[in-house]
């Protein structure tokens, strides 16, 4: 699988769990449990598209802004995870921060698909990219692992 549709697929499952949590209301489990596998999944696959990816655009002249600013939202975005992660999810400002979130990541990973991919497509030859589909699912699997301990470490800071 090309790094371009295992992205894809990531970004998929992301959209199918923002309309589930959307679903749900208040403190319930069902929020609950949508949710952390939400805020997982998407922080390992953020951090493996920097360390894969990204890491391959921004070594390409015309692929340095575009890379850019896609890690730049995902900074944003880490920040208004935890911001909802401190909030009582059964309060009206969490649905409201979680709507938000909601707008922003699905521009993020529209932009990604029809913007950064077209981009990078033109300056990665494919020869360089191959084989980056499988790197960058090792990488999730790894960052998953990480992801408390990496927070752990920036709360401290
Ligand atoms: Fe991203
Ligand atoms: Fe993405």
């Amino acid at each position: 699988m090309s790094i371009y549709d295992a992205i894809k697929a990531d970004h998929a499952h992301h959209r199918e769990l923002l309309a589930r949590i959307a679903d749900t209301s208040g403190d319930s489990a069902e929020r609950q449990s949508a949710w952390q596998e939400f805020f997982y999944d998407v922080k390992s696959h953020a951090a493996a598209e920097e360390e894969t990816f990204y890491s391959k655009l921004m070594s390409k002249t015309w692929g340095q802004d575009s890379a850019r600013h896609s890690v730049e939202e995902h900074a944003e975005m880490d920040d208004l995870m935890e911001e909802l992660n401190g909030m009582d999810m059964s309060s009206p400002g969490w649905l409201n921060k979680f709507n938000t979130l909601k707008h922003d990541y699905e521009h993020h990973m529209d932009e990604e698909e029809d913007e950064v991919f077209g981009r990078a497509r033109e300056v990665i030859p494919e020869d360089e990219i191959e084989g980056y589909g499988q790197r960058f699912k090792a990488r999730k699997a790894k960052e998953l692992g990480l992801v408390d301990e990496k927070r752990a470490d920036s709360l401290e800071d």
